[in-house]
């Protein structure tokens, strides 16, 4: 059940957050557009937030779940909060939210009349909105159809007080589906990270959400393939425990650039169920940052190089 975060006595027993999750069917569609054959509902960019200013928007999207998303958003966070910028992470993935529990950050969201405000993570203060923290009980199911899943995403956008923010960072739902739709169509993104992992079946699904992107006009600022290996604890030695092709030759596939190969790691899974992902180092988190600051500065491969590319 959705609670209400700060309840004045003129609400009392409706939440906030409820009464906007109500009104979500403002979201209407404008227009159907053809891409090779597929309509596409389009819908209009939502509004930001009057007292927020976020400058760079990144998607973080993958053909499957579980292949490390939520750790990519996570680690380029934290990579670009050390470099001294303000980051903020929205949890898109309504149904699957993980974001909170990797940063320890629990409780719920403060609102007022001028917007939700986000929740901030002890050390990097980087700041969180999600859906679990506008939870009763974190464990509670989420069990909506689309249009109440995009009416929150417009939400977390329009109706959450973001503040100044360098760097936004989206954690997307696996797939091709409603909200990573929405998002790209209504949310200014300067691009998207795509999250696979080796054993993506000959890649074919990370390939379709990266068709996505290029059906939506959207930049991939590259790929980031997870769990390509392991490090052996003895003799320090990669095994490939999927065997190759590698992530370079993944990533040249599909057209687009390879940001890193993560390998399997122990601590990292550890300290993401700890809520000490702040405190994790690997060298593929400066790359992230770099692919990302490059993003943001019109440096990386625009949308026509990855058509070009395909
Ligand atoms: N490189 C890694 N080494 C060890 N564990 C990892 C690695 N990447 C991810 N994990 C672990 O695998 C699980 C899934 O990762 P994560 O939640 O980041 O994936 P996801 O793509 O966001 O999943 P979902 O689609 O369910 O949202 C988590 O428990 C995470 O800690
Ligand atoms: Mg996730």
């Amino acid at each position: 059940m959705i609670m209400a975060m700060r309840r004045s006595p003129s609400d009392a027993g409706r939440g906030v957050l409820l009464t906007y999750v109500q009104n979500s069917s403002s979201i209407g569609v404008d227009s159907i557009c053809h891409y090779k054959g597929s309509a596409i509902r389009m819908i209009q960019m939502f509004e930001q937030n009057a007292l927020s200013d976020v400058k760079h928007v990144i998607g973080v999207m993958s053909g499957k779940g579980g292949v490390g998303k939520s750790s990519v958003t996570a680690l380029a966070a934290v990579a670009l909060a050390r470099r001294g910028h303000t980051v903020g992470i929205m949890d898109a993935d309504i149904t699957g939210p993980s974001i909170p529990k990797m940063f320890g950050v629990h409780g719920r969201l403060d609102a007022s009349e001028t917007g939700i405000f986000p929740a901030q993570t002890s050390r990097l203060r980087i700041r969180i909105v999600s859906l679990n923290l506008m939870l009763e009980q974190e464990d509670d199911p989420v069990v909506w159809r689309g249009p109440l899943l995009m009416g929150m995403i417009k939400r977390f956008w329009s109706e959450v007080n973001w503040g100044d923010i360098d760097y936004m960072l989206i954690d997307l739902p696996p797939g091709t589906g409603d909200v990573p739709l929405s998002v790209m169509q209504s949310v200014p993104l300067d691009g998207l990270i795509a999250v696979s992992s080796p054993q993506d079946v000959a890649a074919l699904i990370v390939r379709k959400a990266i068709n996505m992107t290029r059906m939506m006009d959207k930049r991939v600022i590259g790929l980031v393939e997870n769990m390509s290996y392991i490090t052996c604890p003895h003799c320090g030695e990669a095994v490939y425990p999927f065997g190759r092709p590698s992530g370079q030759e993944q990533a040249m596939g599909l057209g687009i650039p390879l940001i890193g190969e993560m390998p399997i790691d122990p601590e990292l899974s550890a300290m993401a169920d700890r809520g000490e992902v702040e405190l994790y180092e690997h060298p593929i988190m400066e790359s992230l940052a770099d692919a990302i600051s490059q993003a943001a500065t019109g440096d990386a491969p625009t949308a026509e190089a990855n058509r070009e590319n395909r």
